[in-house]
């Protein structure tokens, strides 16, 4: 019997992702709107309480977003216009773009083609040789810098997967650099026992609806690094120094500042990080299983330095013969939305007019990235769901 997927699409109703929403959520945001403060009031205070308690950091700083967040941790780092930063070009684009803020210059490595995070191997050799790693063309505004100098190493953790941050860490001491690590994908995630997040001077985790908990939008930044916490507060309240009267500004800042309603609806989702990571857990095991049976399918590979994996997307990586992007059109066409995943930073346009970069430039990055589909993911997903995505993706690599 032919398979009727208009009606199976309504029943199942498949979505890219959702967030995890339970009563409780709802009614901290209810109950905040039943009082007038609406920001920087004390939800805000007992958000960043919890990430305290969760990360065993000195501080935690809510922010806006992941992007505001890891753009604090740039401007604390002290890096600015002609400084290079080494990071990865297999990332959602936020992970440069905070360098780019600043006019600094990301200095990309390649990626481990197992987990798609920075090899640090490149992040050693890039620093002692980092000429030879430059981006062709710097721009004027970068270019002959006196003070032009290597100041960090960005890593991102891919996927909800630890970057292999000891050695990096190793490298960062040699040469006296900063340590920023994006763990926007990662709240969660552990490495030999550590968490994600708290492996460098400065974490960052995100809260985009997608993510392990969501504030709808919003962010958070870790660190034990007292006049650098000072310092990003300050910056996320326009500029406000402690002490500051409202309309003093010490610095030039933003605002980054997180409102009530988002902090209270962090703080209850952060009650049930742990359930929320288990039923991705269990999401990603029915994808697994299946996926298993393609033999055209690569799955997620996870480390054994990875003690925790925390499951963002699930991401399929397909043989190089099979044309993914018309895979992707086909199972969008049936119901099942499908999303390459990452698009090569160093290939957006603004990257190539900006530094001259060409495909070719990482040819791992640019590997994983034409043969990698996130399927539809959560942690609401049902068995059958799962089923169903495998099922319309089987039928559609065996042309059925
Ligand atoms: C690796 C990475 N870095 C940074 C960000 C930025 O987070 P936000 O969207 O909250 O600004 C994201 C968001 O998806 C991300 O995946």
């Amino acid at each position: 019997m032919p398979i009727n997927h208009q009606s199976s699409i309504n029943n199942l109703n498949i979505s890219m992702s959702s967030p995890d929403l339970a009563d409780a959520d709802r009614q901290a945001v209810l109950e905040v709107l039943q009082t007038p403060n609406l920001s920087m009031g004390p939800r805000i205070l007992e958000f960043e309480q919890a990430f305290r308690d969760f990360s065993s950091r000195k501080y935690a700083i809510g922010v806006s977003s992941g992007t505001a967040g890891l753009h604090l941790c740039v401007r604390a780092a002290g890096i600015g216009a002609g400084d290079y930063v080494i990071t990865t070009p297999f990332s959602f684009v936020a992970s440069a773009n905070v360098l780019l803020f600043e006019n600094a210059v990301p200095v990309f490595v390649d990626v481990d083609p197992r987990t798609g995070n920075i090899n640090p191997e490149l992040v050693a050799d890039a620093a002692k040789n980092i000429r030879r790693y430059l981006p062709r063309c710097l721009p004027p505004a970068t270019r002959h810098t006196s003070h032009a100098s290597l100041k960090a190493i960005l890593p991102v953790d891919v996927f909800g997967q630890p970057a292999d941050l000891d050695p990096i860490r190793e490298v960062a001491q040699e040469h006296d650099l900063k340590v920023i690590e994006d763990s926007c994908e990662a709240l969660g995630a552990e490495y030999k026992g550590r968490k994600a997040g708290t492996l460098g001077e400065y974490g960052v985790y995100a809260f985009y609806p997608n993510k392990q908990i969501t504030t709808g939008e919003g962010g958070v930044i870790v660190t034990d690094d007292d006049a650098a916490a000072d310092f990003m507060r300050a910056l996320r309240n326009q500029g406000r120094a402690v002490g500051d009267t409202w309309l003093q500004h010490t610095y030039l800042g933003y605002n980054y500042r997180l409102d009530e309603m988002s902090a209270a609806l962090g703080t209850a989702q952060m009650t049930r990080l742990d359930e929320l990571l288990k039923k991705r857990e269990q999401v990603a095991a029915w994808y697994a299983e299946r996926l298993a049976e393609m033999p055209e399918v690569e799955t997620q590979v996870v480390e054994p330095f990875t003690t925790r994996m925390s499951w963002f997307v699930y991401v399929a990586r397909f043989e190089r013969r099979i044309d993914r992007d018309s895979l992707a059109k086909t199972l969008e066409a049936r119901g099942v939305p499908a999303r390459p995943y990452f698009a090569p930073i160093h290939l957006q346009p603004y990257m190539v007019e900006r530094f001259g970069y060409q495909p070719g430039d990482f040819p791992v990055t640019e590997d994983l990235g034409a043969r990698g589909l996130a399927l539809p993911f959560s942690g609401v997903m049902s068995e059958a769901q799962v089923e169903h995505v495998c099922q319309t993706l089987r039928a559609v690599l065996r042309g059925r």
